[in-house]
């Protein structure tokens, strides 16, 4: 066969892209496969809206369903976006009837992708979805395939490009948060209901991902720590950054002897290290594995033309007949293995402690610290302006959660502490 025919199943940012991309790239992508890669049919909501492509020539769906099975499609792609209702329905379809399927839908594979593997795999059909994770970096691939042969021992990550912008955003201008949000709002790159990108749960689906190909577990989001960025304020940047950090969101995944680690969190991280440089919408990984060592890869996790990429790099897999792993283990060993708690994470903190400014009021914190077996690293009472309730910041050494959580809850009852504190975690690598 030198054709391989394309049904794509929702025609917005990333569907229009798939086909301006085939059209731009044709030569390219046929000289790379030896096959013509056509896209016979399509579906979304409005039959009438130009979209920019032309669909001449091309089988119109009203419904998604009907094109998962359409005799004249060999590979769905599925790029209408939800975990659950028409987006899982056009994978289940499809794959039941054995047709390949791509998507970009992250929190489709971190709620089901398990359940979906097992059914592609019966079907004797691909299941790949190298656009669900960092837009067009290609991570998937990097683990799945390019470092197969390794033992990953971490890997941390800025997933989601809306909380990377507003973060550096703030850091540029001296705006709080929700400032930055609303403009971010108005040009495009925070959508109207911004708490699946602002809250972290964007960027944990992709992490739920992350987990599963480094360490063979299901993607899933259960027991997955998820905090987002709206308690950081312009104050905590600033002050971060007198003490040599970024403040990024980063999502974190490891074994540990008390099982898998998934985090996904606000981090201070020195701001010379690789992830305290990535500004902007820009996304970044950073793999620790043994033999390959470090690997950092960094890029726009975003928009149509980079999203594209990367479902075109697994729409030419499948024209190419490339058979991968759709986890990288082997079906029957992705197995349920224990997620560790956040109480055992280890880690350094930065805490910002709002306080009276009276006599004794520090050495009431540090003893507080010191009988919870927490050590301080630095702490800094910056100047402060009168009737304003003075600062306190400071660094510890590493200590676990549950300690620190534990010290938080007794001095947030001490009468000195005038507002909850705050407390940002510190990575170092
Ligand atoms: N945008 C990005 O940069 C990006 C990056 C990585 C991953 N993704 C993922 O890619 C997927 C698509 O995102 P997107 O940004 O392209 O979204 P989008 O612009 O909102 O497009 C969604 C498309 O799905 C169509 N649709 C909705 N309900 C449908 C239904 N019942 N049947 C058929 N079509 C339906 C819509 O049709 P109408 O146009 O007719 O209303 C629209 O064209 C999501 O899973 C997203 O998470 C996006």
């Amino acid at each position: 066969v030198t054709q391989l025919r394309i049904g794509i199943a929702g025609l917005g940012t990333v569907g229009v892209g798939v086909m301006q991309l085939l059209s731009d790239n044709a030569a390219i992508v046929k000289a790379r496969t030896g096959k013509d890669l056509v896209v016979s049919a399509v579906s979304s909501r409005d039959k009438t809206r130009d979209r920019g492509v032309s669909l001449d020539g091309i089988d119109w769906h009203d419904d998604a369903r009907d094109l998962a099975v359409a005799d004249n499609v060999d590979v769905v792609l599925e790029l209408i976006g939800g975990s659950d209702g028409i987006a899982k329905e056009v994978c289940e379809i499809a794959l039941g009837a054995g047709k390949d399927v791509v998507t970009a839908n992250k929190a489709l594979i971190a709620h089901h992708g398990a359940a979906l593997g097992k059914l592609a795999t019966n079907n004797n059909a691909a299941l790949l979805f190298e656009a669900a994770v960092a837009g067009g970096i290609p991570v998937i691939k990097t683990l799945r395939e390019g470092l197969a042969a390794n033992e990953i021992k971490s890997v941390a990550g800025i997933l989601n490009g809306t909380c990377n912008y507003i973060l550096t955003e703030m850091e540029k201008t001296g705006r709080d948060f929700a400032d930055v949000l609303e403009e971010a709002q108005e040009k495009g790159y925070a959508e109207a209901d911004p708490s699946f990108d602002v809250g972290g749960i964007d960027a944990a689906h992709k992490l739920a991902i992350i987990a599963s190909l480094a360490f063979g577990v299901p993607p899933t989001m259960d027991d997955l720590f998820i905090e987002g960025i709206e308690h950081v304020t312009y104050e905590d940047i600033t002050f971060a950054r007198e003490l040599g950090y970024s403040v990024r969101l980063i999502g974190i995944t490891k074994p540990t002897e008390n099982g898998i680690e998934r985090r996904m969190h606000p981090c201070l991280i020195p701001e010379e290290l690789p992830l305290g440089q990535v500004d902007d919408v820009f996304n970044a990984v950073q793999i620790n594995a043994h033999p390959v060592d470090t690997i950092f890869l960094e890029g726009r996790g975003a928009g149509a033309g980079p999203t594209a990429s990367s479902v075109m790099a697994d729409v030419m897999d499948i024209a190419r007949g490339v058979n991968v792993p759709i986890f990288g283990i082997v079906d029957s060993s992705l197995k349920s293995q224990s997620f560790s708690s956040m109480d055992d994470v280890a880690c350094r903190y930065y805490l910002r402690l709002s306080v009276e400014d009276k006599a004794g009021v520090m050495a009431a914190i540090t003893k507080e610290l010191e009988k919870a077996d927490i050590s301080v690293e630095t702490l800094v009472q910056p100047p402060h302006k009168n009737g304003e309730a003075a600062q306190i910041v400071l660094t510890t050494h590493e200590t676990t959660e549950k300690k620190m959580r534990a010290a938080l809850d007794t001095m947030s009852a001490l009468d000195v502490i005038k507002e909850k504190p705050q407390l940002i975690r510190i990575e170092q690598s």
